[in-house]
């Protein structure tokens, strides 16, 4: 039976329990895979298209980056960035480290639901940790709300220094009546097989670009590709 409705107005309000987050790791040793027989070597090409402009970058903050290819190429890039990679899965997270071992002393991983992941000094060393000026998702913010992406860019803008980048690799809808269409059927495969592979309840894309200007980002440059159905973009963040 319902409470009466004057006891029901005084019940707590209650957060909402968000979903487990995704499981990667029966996917971790095939995912390189599945992705080259899909999309070639584009993903590849947008997560790095910006890495020569990260040069400068010192303590970086990588999100999802499942089995480490942009977070090895990275380190090896910049000889004096400390990289702080944070992911649900431990299986992808293995990969990463086994991947970007030769810069083991730069790389601290940290296996959390990014979501309510909060930045630490890990107490082996304080090259790792807020303030980072370097801040990475690729094909990560996909598998979160808009709601989600925001209360993660609010809280990544908080442990980021002024100026700050953050580079974004994500689908787009392309454009245009046919290759919308087509990037609708695509991207909802995508979220079809995903969800059915890894427990992904997400299914359509969040508006990051709108989440991440709510946090105080703003968008610096931006590169499509495929008719616009991938893109890659740098984002500062505003002075705090
Ligand atoms: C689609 S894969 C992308 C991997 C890689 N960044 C790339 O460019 O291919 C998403 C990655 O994000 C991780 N992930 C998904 N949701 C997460 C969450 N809520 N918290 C932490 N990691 C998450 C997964 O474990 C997986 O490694």
């Amino acid at each position: 039976m319902n409470p009466p409705a004057r006891h029901a107005a005084a019940l707590p309000r209650v957060a909402p329990v968000p979903d487990p987050a995704p499981d990667f790791d029966p996917l971790a040793r095939v995912y390189r895979w599945m992705e080259w027989c899909t999309f070639g070597p584009w993903l590849g090409w947008c997560r790095s298209h910006f890495l020569g402009e990260l040069g400068h970058c010192r303590r970086a903050l990588v999100l999802g980056d499942g089995d480490g290819r942009f977070t090895a190429r990275l380190l090896a890039a910049n000889s004096s960035v400390a990289v702080t990679a944070v992911d649900a899965s431990p299986a992808m997270l293995h990969l990463l480290a086994r991947r970007a071992a030769a810069h083991a002393a730069r790389l601290y991983t940290a296996r959390a639901d990014a979501r309510s992941w909060r930045p630490v000094v890990p107490a082996s060393s304080t090259h790792f940790g807020p303030p980072y000026d370097l801040v990475v998702s690729h094909f990560f913010l996909d598998c979160l709300t808009t709601e989600e992406v925001h209360a993660l860019a609010v809280a990544v803008r908080r442990s980021t220094a002024s100026r700050a980048v953050w580079a974004v690799s994500e689908f787009a809808l392309p454009p245009g009546r046919l290759s919308g269409f087509l990037g609708r059927l695509l991207i909802g495969f995508l979220y079809w097989a995903f969800g059915r592979l890894t427990g992904l309840r997400v299914t359509r894309l969040p508006n990051h670009a709108r989440a991440l200007e709510r946090a105080g980002f703003s968008l610096y440059k931006r590169r499509s590709r495929l008719g616009g159905l991938l893109a890659s973009e740098l984002w500062l963040a505003g002075e705090s």
